[in-house]
């Protein structure tokens, strides 16, 4: 039986499909940087997350990338949402951040099926692997969501790189 997980709040899928537009846009509006911290997005108190943390969730957790002096949530764009659990995928060094933004036409992916362990976007049903790199196993999305590498320093997760391939909705792409 599939179990899906949805995450409060979000069902609305603030992001509605935003099919026209471009890559170049998207990217402008992005600002994780490589050493920044992460917060749930749920959290409004000043807790970055940790290994540990991930290590006792059940899923994956939604977070915003915050600047490595911690001052800054870098809420200013919903791009920069991330998903971050443990994973096998080597060279991740167990944790890994997957942009929340769907490859098909830029919904939030929002849905969490625990059991194949996808990402789902409630749009137009794509899946996605957060075991296969992202890959995408059902639904209209042309291209894996994009993962970014996260590091641990002092317990706390940080990026450590920069993402697999190019975030956001594609449905307009010429390609
Ligand atoms: S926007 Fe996600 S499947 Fe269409």
């Amino acid at each position: 039986m599939l179990m899906r997980r949805r995450t409060a709040g979000l069902l609305a899928c603030s992001l509605s499909c935003r099919a026209r537009t471009s890559f170049a846009a998207i990217a402008a509006n992005v600002t994780i940087k490589e050493g920044d911290l992460l917060k749930r997005i749920d959290d409004s108190g000043k807790t970055f997350l940790t290994s540990d943390d991930v290590l006792h969730e059940h899923g994956p957790v939604l977070c915003w990338p915050v600047s490595p002096d911690g001052k800054h949530v870098r809420k200013e764009t919903s791009y920069n949402r991330l998903w971050v659990m443990k994973s096998g995928i080597y060279g991740m060094n167990g944790f890994i951040a997957y942009s929340a933004i769907c490859q098909h036409a830029a919904c939030l992916v929002s849905d969490w099926d625990s059991r194949q362990r996808h990402l789902i976007c409630p749009c137009h049903g794509s899946a996605y692997s957060v075991d296969q790199g992202g890959r995408v196993v059902a639904g209209p999305a042309p291209y894996s969501l994009p993962y970014l590498p996260l590091g641990v320093r002092q317990n706390a997760l940080i990026i450590a790189g920069v993402f697999s391939g190019q975030i956001g909705g594609h449905a307009s792409r010429a390609d």
